[in-house]
């Protein structure tokens, strides 16, 4: 059903003869901006271009420091960096594994122009709090919601408690094209208005731009693609919710650290991670009895290679360095049934029988 509803879509794509900035994409973003509560949305080619086309558009500028997390995609640093920002690391909560609101005041400097809060896992982070601080010290907020397509904190979807949120569409993710694309979202006329200049050259009509921009557009094929699969995206999260609340019932007891979520908040569930103190050794055991089950993420931005001169060395950020050791993602995707799950499921209770 959903094949031949792609086929079809991608079929009218090519007869019309238009790719880039048409009909599909002018109604994927009204419908995409509608399904998320916002006003405004503009496609772009990619969650990371989003990312940094948002900082841009709300008015970061190179030099600015942008506070985020370590323990998120690497992506969501290299957006930032993209914006010609400074990226400035505040640590987790070690419950949520979202940025922990607590430690902003501490980080924010004279330099600080935005937060980028990010809703890792389909988690969304504590955005009131996130709000209050960024209020009162007059930053911007930009939400990283890759990961959290149609998650709600307090009822409201997330990418609308910030100036404006990101959004991937990379295959994998709750909701993914047939190859890259991303979103940004606003309620602000302006910073749309500015995203549109920046996502195509500057330009404010065709071959005159009003400032410098660059290539960034989300592309026909991709948002023909989208407006078909954003139809099942609410049934897709539940579908991840159940087998999330099958995982927990079956692994309670295992030893492992299960999901845990914040009061208020509608988890969707992109990853399905647990933790444990010999992640390596289990990791290994799935692998062998062919569970596809990864680690989101081995190694925290601020550790890596690329970013040790950001100047966050081993120790400054205890709690993503703990998570890191520890995370497990164990498979889960909407079309996964619960034998599979169960699967999984007997697979960890084995491992748990071993080393008892
Ligand atoms: C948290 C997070 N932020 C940003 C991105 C960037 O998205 P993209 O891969 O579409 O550039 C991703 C996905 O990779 C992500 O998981």
């Amino acid at each position: 059903m959903l094949r031949s509803e792609i086929d079809a879509a991608v079929q009218q794509v090519l007869a019309g003869g238009w790719y880039i900035l048409g009909k599909q994409v002018s109604a994927f973003e009204e419908e995409f901006a509608s399904y998320v509560g916002a006003t405004h949305a503009v496609g772009v080619a990619s969650g990371t271009d989003a990312l940094s086309l948002a900082l841009k558009a709300v008015g970061i500028r190179s030099g600015d420091e942008v506070i985020t997390v370590s323990h998120t995609a690497v992506a969501t640093v290299a957006g930032i960096e993209q914006a010609g920002a400074v990226p400035v690391f505040v640590d987790v909560e070690p419950h949520s594994l979202t940025l922990n609101p607590e430690l902003l005041e501490a980080a924010i400097s004279a330099r600080t122009r935005a937060i980028v809060p990010v809703h890792l896992y389909g988690h969304p982070a504590d955005m009131e709090a996130i709000m209050k601080v960024a209020g009162k010290h007059d930053v911007a907020v930009v939400e990283d919601c890759a990961q959290a397509h149609g998650a709600l904190y307090s009822g409201k979807r997330v990418g609308t408690f910030g100036n404006a949120a990101a959004f991937s569409f990379y295959p994998t993710k709750n909701l993914g094209a047939a190859g890259d694309g991303g979103m940004v979202i606003t309620s602000t006329p302006e910073v749309a208005q500015k995203l549109k200049q920046l996502r195509q050259y500057g330009w404010e009509k065709r071959y005159i731009s009003r400032v410098r921009g660059g290539n960034s557009r989300l592309d026909e094929l991709q948002a023909a693609v989208l407006r078909v699969k954003l139809k099942h995206l609410d049934q897709w999260n539940e579908q991840r919710r159940d087998l999330a609340q099958f995982y927990s019932k079956h692994l309670a007891g295992s030893g492992l650290v299960l999901p845990d979520r914040n009061t208020g908040v509608r988890h969707v569930f992109h990853l399905y991670v647990v933790r444990s103190d010999e992640r390596e050794a289990l990791l290994r055991h799935l692998q062998e009895h062919g569970i596809g089950a990864q680690v989101h993420y081995p190694e925290p931005v601020h550790l890596q290679p690329a970013y040790r001169d950001l100047g966050f060395g081993p120790g400054t950020l205890p709690e993503t360095e703990i998570a890191a050791k520890s995370v497990l993602s164990l498979p889960i995707y909407p079309e996964m049934g619960e034998a599979e799950a169960n699967l999984v499921i007997q697979a960890v209770k084995k491992f748990g029988g071993k080393c008892s």
